[in-house]
């Protein structure tokens, strides 16, 4: 009603409330840098058109006269009453969109009372990112919302704790290890543009203000100056680029940057350390003894993998194919979710995200028995288009849609929803 009441007085919303119009226009807005990393996928994007397609073969069969008058949404989620069963997922590299990016993404979180799940590749400090979300929570008179933390599980395990010990510091009260992208998937998108790894590591000072990230810098800088090699100052024209649109309000940044050989060793301790192909149970499992925090497992797509994480006590799992970024003519997200309900749906927690592009597809993905989803592209979006308002305005929009077509449907709570509120399209 919040959302429709000014409609009818003639106020028009600061983004598109559909998808493909959001989309659009944020493209048209976008960097073409941002526009490869953010809207691509991987190789030509099967995975990506699988996702929806996979939600498409579900349509929702409504209900009639059931008295939906008296709806909530509110979802308990370890230990946490959450407004809805929906959180924001995390995105690095967040710059390349917006010079504020999570910055922002936290204080519309933060705002709805919506779980933020901060990124290891996130473009803020994680403290900055957090005391945004605080001082908004304040504001309002109310506790913060959630703050999860992403792991990458990168080759320096001093790194690893690093990141953990500061998580668990600003409140973080999960960790999510992503398990999907122990190397970065095949990005045609960013390998034409020559864009992807200068600008990430770049963007992404959740990783490189890490204390540990500094020595690890020092430490290559040390290595190269003892073999006799001078530190590469080499900046290629697409570089400059990159860095002047890293850069972009920040001359200061940008003329040290251009200086100093410090961005090119950071850039090359980044990509030495970064891919961890090695990454196997027995790492993730030992992360118990470093944390007491609740610990998922994001990337999940096999019902073996499902059972396995759940026997060696993980305490929930993030069923995701990374928006189809990593695997190219990958099982759509929707499809895995499926299986991996069937074989511990009754056991854990589970998160589902890629490909949910409104309302109606986060009702089929509870229906299908995910316990709440995770927003990626979509309120990237609203960010590249209007900043905090647009991506408050996304999230809005998402739990309003849910919140309709669950009344529409004759449900009044996201507890009611089971595979019967939908049919299998053949
Ligand atoms: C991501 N995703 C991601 N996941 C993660 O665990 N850590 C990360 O740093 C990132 N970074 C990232 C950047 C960009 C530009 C995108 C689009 C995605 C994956 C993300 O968390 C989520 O799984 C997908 O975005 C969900 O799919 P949709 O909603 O984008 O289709």
């Amino acid at each position: 009603e919040a959302i429709y009441r000014p409609g009818a007085f003639g106020r028009k919303p600061a983004v598109p409330t559909d998808f493909t119009d959001l989309e659009r226009a944020a493209i048209r807005r976008m960097s073409k840098r941002a526009v490869a990393y953010l809207a691509g996928g991987a190789g030509n994007s099967a995975t990506v058109d699988n996702n929806r397609r996979a939600l498409d073969r579900w349509a929702i069969v409504p209900r009639m006269l059931r008295d939906t008058s008296q709806r909530s949404l509110r979802t308990e989620l370890f230990g946490r009453v959450l407004p809805a069963p929906v959180l924001v997922a995390p995105v690095g590299a967040g710059a390349l969109v917006h010079r504020k990016a999570d910055v922002h993404i936290g204080a519309a979180a933060a705002a709805l009372g919506i779980p933020y799940i901060f990124s290891n590749q996130g473009s803020a400090p994680m403290e900055q990112t957090a005391a945004e979300m605080d001082r908004v929570a304040a504001k309002n008179g109310g506790v913060s919302a959630p703050r999860w933390f992403q792991l990458y599980y990168s080759t320096d395990e001093a790194l690893v704790y690093s990141l953990i010990g500061r998580a668990e510091a600003i409140g973080a009260e999960a960790l999510v290890v992503t398990l999907d992208t122990t190397q970065l998937g095949w990005r045609p998108q960013d390998l034409n543009i020559g864009s992807l790894p200068f600008s990430q590591a770049v963007g992404i000072d959740q990783y490189t203000s890490d204390p540990r990230f500094a020595e690890m810098v020092d430490e290559h800088l040390a290595a190269a100056k003892r073999s006799g090699e001078r530190p590469k100052t080499e900046v290629t024209l697409g570089g400059l680029r990159t860095l002047l649109a890293m850069s972009r309000n920040m001359p200061g940044k940008f003329l040290r940057n251009l200086v100093s050989p410090i961005p090119r060793a950071a850039v090359e301790t980044f990509l030495a350390t970064y891919s961890r192909p090695s990454l196997n149970w027995q790492d993730v499992t030992a992360l118990r003894t470093r944390t007491k925090l609740p610990i998922l497992v994001k990337g999940i797509q096999h019902p073996d993998d499902a059972r396995k994480a759940v026997d060696l006590g993980i305490d929930g799992i993030v069923v995701s194919n990374h928006g189809g970024r990593q695997v190219d003519g990958g099982i759509g997200a929707a499809d895995a979710l499926v299986d991996v309900v069937g074989a511990v749906g009754d056991r854990t927690k589970i998160v589902f995200d890629s490909g949910i592009r409104g309302g109606a597809d986060i009702f089929k993905a509870l229906s299908l028995g995910a316990d709440a989803v995770a927003i990626g592209r979509p309120h990237m979006y609203g960010l590249a288009l209007a900043g905090r308002r647009g991506v408050q305005e996304v999230l809005e929009n998402f739990v309003a849609e849910l919140d309709l077509t669950l009344g529409l449907s004759g449900f009044n709570s996201p507890a009611e929803l089971s595979p019967e509120a939908l049919q299998r399209i053949r």
